[in-house]
């Protein structure tokens, strides 16, 4: 009996140890790497300044006036009726017998809302990371330029070509016929 518990207690130390490696190599992607992730950069570019797309006209979050608490909201929660996708697994329990994560809502009260889930699902850590980026890093930012391409790119990267040759024309757009 005492071999059985000892050797439990060996097992569990292993899944610890486990745990503990996954949480370090989580924490050790970057911000930016989650953005890439989970597709933010597919509906509101990668600086964040949205514009149209699939899913209907992405939010700036350049213009944004959401505090770091209300994006991370938004993230974990998505906006039921609206392009914007949920991103933590667990935001809608499948009725009301589970405490609502969001918005006082569970599954059946979304039938009726259209509500799209992330292309990848995000762990509590990473949607806070994400948001903390996107406070710091686009939130209040004017229009994006060479500097924060190269940031975001590395440096050297053909996607920022376009901030070098400057004039009217530095903010990447769709090609045009002329
Ligand atoms: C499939 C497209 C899509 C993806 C992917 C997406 N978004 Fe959005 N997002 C939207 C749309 C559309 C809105 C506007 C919702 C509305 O009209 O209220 C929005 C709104 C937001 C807002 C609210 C902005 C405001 O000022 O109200 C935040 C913050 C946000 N998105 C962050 C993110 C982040 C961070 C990611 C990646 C984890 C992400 N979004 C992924 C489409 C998307």
């Amino acid at each position: 009996m005492k071999r059985f518990i000892g050797g439990g207690a060996a097992a569990f130390a292993i899944v610890l140890s486990i745990g503990v490696t996954n949480a370090a190599e989580n924490t050790a992607e970057t911000a930016p790497a989650i953005y890439k992730r989970a597709n933010c950069v597919g509906c509101h570019k990668w600086h964040g300044g949205g514009g149209g797309g699939y899913g209907g006209a992405a939010l700036s979050l350049r213009k944004t006036e959401l505090d770091k608490d209300q994006i991370i909201e938004t993230v974990k929660c998505g906006r039921p009726g609206t392009g914007m996708p949920y991103f933590l697994k667990d935001s809608y329990p499948a009725d009301h017998s589970q405490p609502p994560q969001c918005f006082g809502l569970s599954w059946p009260d979304l039938e009726s809302m259209a509500l799209a889930q992330g292309g990848v699902f995000l762990k509590p850590d990473e949607i806070e990371a994400v948001a903390d980026y996107v406070v710091t890093h686009i939130k209040g930012k004017g229009d994006p330029d060479l500097a924060d391409c190269t940031a975001f790119f590395g440096e050297g990267s053909s996607a920022c070509e376009v901030f070098k040759k400057g004039g009217h024309h530095a903010m990447p757009t769709p090609a045009t016929t002329d």
